[in-house]
């Protein structure tokens, strides 16, 4: 079973390195950020109360994420060789909240994979995407916010969670196969 948080940067290919993974390995692949959009392009509850902030680059409540995750935890990893998340946790608190709903799951034993790439490639891949948080002010403020509230949970995890440095930089099948080697 694997059980495998997918960290970094905005724009580091997070979605990308998980879309593939979870194809070649059978794994239930949940990205908050998707879920996100799909809200608000369906103009759900959670989508009107999501526009503004996802648009902003600021992040969406803590209360609001860790119940998606959850559900989506409990309701979809059934039947499949694992699970990836990709753009969760996001805060100490979300990975305390990851921990205890992984604990009533048995899936603890995390393996976290972290991929690295400067901000200068980082800018060049998000203005050249274009999504509607891919402006040069929203990206600015996204890597703000990845620094202050999301690269802390590194330190959280080091004591006893292993975790995969992978450098983000290269071909994306190149980044791709070191992914699974490291895996293996
Ligand atoms: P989210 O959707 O998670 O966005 P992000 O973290 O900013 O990351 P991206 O999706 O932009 O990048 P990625 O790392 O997935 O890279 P990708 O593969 O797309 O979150 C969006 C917003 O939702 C947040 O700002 C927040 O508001 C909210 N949110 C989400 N989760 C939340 C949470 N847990 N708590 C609170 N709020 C939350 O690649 C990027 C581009 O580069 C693509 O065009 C891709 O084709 C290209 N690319 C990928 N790999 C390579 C490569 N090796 N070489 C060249 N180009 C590449
Ligand atoms: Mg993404």
């Amino acid at each position: 079973m694997h059980k495998i948080v997918i960290f970094g940067a905005p724009g580091v290919g997070k979605g990308t390195q998980s879309q593939l993974l979870s194809e070649k390995l059978n794994l239930y692949h949940l990205s908050t950020g998707e879920v996100l959009r799909k809200a608000i392009s369906d103009e759900t509850d959670l989508g009107l109360k999501a526009k503004k902030i996802v648009e902003s680059g600021h992040l969406v409540s803590d209360d609001l994420m860790i119940e998606i995750v959850v559900d989506a935890l409990k309701n979809n990893v059934k039947g499949t060789e694992g699970f990836i998340l990709d753009g969760f946790p996001r805060t100490i608190e979300q990975a305390g909240a990851l921990d205890n709903i992984l604990k009533e799951l048995g899936l603890d034993d995390l393996k976290v994979l972290h991929l690295v790439a400067n901000d200068d490639e980082i800018i060049k891949r998000l203005m050249l995407r274009g999504r509607t948080d891919d402006n040069a002010e929203t990206i600015k403020l996204r890597l703000k916010v990845y620094i202050d509230s999301t690269k802390p949970i590194l330190e959280y995890y080091k004591p006893d969670r292993k975790i995969i440095e992978v450098n983000g930089i290269g071909e994306i099948e190149d980044v791709f196969n070191k992914i699974v080697s490291y895996l293996q």
